[in-house]
């Protein structure tokens, strides 16, 4: 297959049935997006967002674009400003993982880092001063409605394809900046309303249950407010998950489907697995994986992982 740019590549990512960890009767499918160029979701909503900018006239050639960022929407930022040729600076939280921060690097972002105190509202802030301040593009991807509507008109299109005249049940989907669950939620209610929409959040910080919010595990998830890009009407059910149990799903997922993904994807499993517990029998439940495990070597999903040689146990074999 022969592209003209490597964003010609961005999307149409593949959706996969579970082989062994579905319960018995419950079908589940997941939809990797570790299958994107630079390996997560957030290709979709940097490409959107730059290419939008450009056809209004907003970013002008060789323009300097900034963004806060968890990460993800940083490392697919620099992607897309490397193909296009605009320089890029990315704000992030000092807690996010070393990974994305060399990532940008390599791809010839500027990386300026704001205190995790400060939490996500922080470095949103920070960007804002420094795009006013120097004339440069802000993404602003919490706000920008052309994060959702790239999801409306890929993602969802991608979902209602692969679905069509095949059983769903349930969408399940975590919130960052809200893109993938409003997009894909809102397109799935219009062409088919039997399916439910399941939104997931860290438990510690069930901002779309009333909660109030506080740090958590999983990155890319649920920043310390709510986004205007979020339909807070889009979701039928919200499922709280445990930290702890969504790394021991993203571990499963790698270690009895060979799906290696990150931690918010193991979290969204986790969630479907709830629904799945409860749902009848013949039901079809699908998650959205956000992204890939390699992003998160420093966290606490390669805890206990041994870097050395397996000698103990093949003295035991
Ligand atoms: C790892 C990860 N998972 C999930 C999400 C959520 O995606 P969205 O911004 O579309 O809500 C993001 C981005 O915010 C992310 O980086």
């Amino acid at each position: 297959m022969i592209h003209d740019s490597i964003l010609d590549t961005i999307g149409d990512t593949p959706i996969v049935r579970l082989q062994r960890l579905a319960p018995a009767g419950i079908t589940m499918y997941v939809k990797i997006e570790a299958f994107n160029p630079m390996s997560s979701v957030k290709d979709r909503l940097a490409y959107a967002i730059i290419r939008d900018a450009l056809d209004e006239g907003e970013l002008q050639p060789g323009q300097t674009v900034i963004e806060a960022t968890s990460g993800n929407t940083g490392i697919s930022l620099a992607m897309v400003c490397a193909a296009l040729g605009h320089p890029f600076v990315a704000v992030m939280a000092d807690s996010f993982s070393i990974e994305r921060r060399k990532l940008m690097r390599a791809l010839g972002a500027k990386v300026i880092l704001t205190p995790a105190a400060e939490r996500g509202s922080g470095m949103v802030n920070k960007a804002a001063a420094l795009a006013a301040k120097h004339g440069w593009f802000l993404g602003r991807q919490f706000e920008n409605e052309a994060n959702p509507a790239y999801h409306r008109n890929t993602t969802a299109a991608e979902i209602l394809r692969d679905f069509a005249g095949r059983r769903l049940d349930y969408f399940v989907s975590g919130w960052g900046t809200g893109g993938t669950m409003t997009g894909v939620g809102q397109m799935l209610r219009l062409a088919r309303p039997e399916v439910q929409i399941i939104a997931t959040e860290p438990k510690v910080a069930a901002m779309l249950d009333g909660e109030p919010w506080s740090p958590h595990k999983i990155q890319g998830w649920t920043p310390d407010f709510v986004p205007a890009v979020l339909d807070r009407e889009v979701f039928h059910r919200n499922v709280p998950v445990d930290e702890t149990v969504s790394r021991d799903c993203a571990r499963d997922l790698a270690q009895k489907e060979g799906i290696f993904c990150g931690i918010s994807a193991g979290a969204t499993f986790a969630a479907g697995l709830e629904i799945a517990r409860e749902a009848e029998q013949g039901s079809v439940i699908m998650c959205m994986l956000p992204d890939t495990g390699e992003r998160y070597l420093s966290t606490f999903l390669f805890e206990g992982i041994n870097e050395g040689s397996d000698d103990e146990w093949l003295a035991a074999q």
